[in-house]
């Protein structure tokens, strides 16, 4: 499919070349170079859309304007503002401060193995990584740029990003339109892949895990409960239901109420989406990669250490009318003891990848 359409497109253009070629010199062709994508060991395929394959053109274009603050209002805010790169590109922030100083709802989760997910932002409203990317930029408490302001802006653009000559390179048009813009930024969240975690390399026989850490992964694997008194209890932290480690990406991809609140007028999470009263209070489950970098936590950012979040787990949670079934310890509570929590949290800082962070191809390149 990809192959096909760009030699179609080869074709078209070389006949253009043909048929132009009187006048000013040869159209110029273009040419794009397929990007090598890698997927780690143990990692599923990846699903690229079929008209957006990734080429080496529009990774470096997209990376230019995900870090490109005149898609601001005030020219002064990227992508990367509320995506920082030392924190898994989360916002230690609980709720992130737009251009004109307005605070959102929700914490800016981070971006990694974006390319795995099923659908984005905490409710799940965009199925695509083109789609979520058509957000921030004209959103009032984000950047506050229209569309149409922030496509001239890169038109007009005489900078030496020239970016008309970067969008040919990628796209082979310098018509740039809202929807190129967010193609060429989503191939390059499509590459920030994280495969080096401490259980990267456990995984792929490259190191050895600690015994409180190898321990914190049994506990995360395996059913709540003593066995004496619920069915199929084995003592542990009953963690994988949800964020599963098939796929290795620590998610389900599906929307869960993990027990925060007794009720949801505050944030309704999915039910926003779908209507549905019995979707209230769910939210997607994130992944728990570089889960020790990107605190605060949860949809509000409302604990900031994995401590509390341990400490909510194992209290069991708040009841209420949409709780999971997974979360079947609300009465009494898991009952870690205190070393079983230390382990558990000893896992999670397995799950951290600093080279991913400090990776200089996902750097600010202006
Ligand atoms: C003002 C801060 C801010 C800016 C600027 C911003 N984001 Fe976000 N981002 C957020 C917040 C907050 C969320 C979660 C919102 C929600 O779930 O409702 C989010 C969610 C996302 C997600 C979804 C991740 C997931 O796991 O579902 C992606 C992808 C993303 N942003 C990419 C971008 C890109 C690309 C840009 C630039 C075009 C950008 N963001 C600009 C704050 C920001
Ligand atoms: C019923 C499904 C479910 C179970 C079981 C579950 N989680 Fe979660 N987890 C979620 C959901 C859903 C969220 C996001 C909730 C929200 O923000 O409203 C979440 C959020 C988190 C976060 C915050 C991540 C972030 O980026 O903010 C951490 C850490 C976490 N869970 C760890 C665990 C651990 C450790 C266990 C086992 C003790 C566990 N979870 C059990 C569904 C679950």
């Amino acid at each position: 499919m990809r192959v096909s359409t760009n030699v179609l497109l080869g074709l078209f253009l070389g006949g253009l070349t043909l048929v132009g070629c009187d006048c000013h010199g040869p159209e110029p062709v273009w040419n794009p170079t397929p990007y090598a994508l890698e997927i780690p060991p143990f990692f599923p395929p990846m699903d690229i859309p079929a008209d957006n394959p990734l080429t080496e053109e529009g990774v470096r274009l997209g990376r230019m304007l995900f870090w490109e603050t005149r898609l601001s209002e005030n020219n002064e805010m990227s992508c990367g503002t509320c995506h920082l790169p030392e924190v898994s590109f989360a916002d230690p922030e609980p709720y992130s401060t737009g251009v004109t100083g307005a605070t959102g709802t929700r914490n800016a989760m981070a971006l990694i193995n974006m390319g795995w997910a099923s659908s984005y932002f905490w409710d799940g409203r965009a199925l695509t990584l083109e789609e979520q990317i058509l957000e921030p930029i004209p959103h009032p408490d984000e950047m506050n740029l229209p569309w149409s302001e922030a496509v001239d802006r890169l038109k007009n653009d005489e900078t030496e990003s020239d970016y008309p000559q970067r969008f040919f390179d990628a796209f082979g048009t310098t018509e740039i339109t809202a929807d190129l813009v967010s193609k060429a930024i989503a191939q390059f969240v499509r590459i920030m892949i994280s495969s080096d975690s401490k259980f990267d390399q456990w995984r792929r026989g490259e190191t050895s895990l600690t015994d409180s850490e190898y321990n914190g992964y049994q506990m995360f694997l395996r059913e709540g409960g003593d066995p004496e008194v619920v069915p199929g209890g084995q003592f542990g932290a009953d963690c994988f239901h949800c964020h599963g480690e098939a796929g290795l990406q620590f998610t389900d991809h599906l929307f869960h109420n993990n027990g925060l609140d007794p009720s949801f007028e505050a944030d309704p999470g999915r039910a926003l989406v779908t209507g549905n009263p019995l979707d209230s209070g769910r939210f997607r489950t994130p992944t728990l990669r570089n889960v020790a970098l990107s605190a605060p936590f949860m949809h509000d950012g409302r604990f900031q250490t994995l401590e509390e979040v341990v400490e909510h787990y194992n209290s069991g949670g708040v009841a209420s009318s949409t709780i999971d079934p997974f979360m079947k310890y609300t009465t009494g509570g898991l009952a870690l003891a205190p070393s079983q929590k230390a382990d558990l949290i000893a896992f999670l800082h397995t799950l951290t990848d600093t080279v991913f962070t400090q990776n200089p191809a996902f750097q600010n390149p202006h």
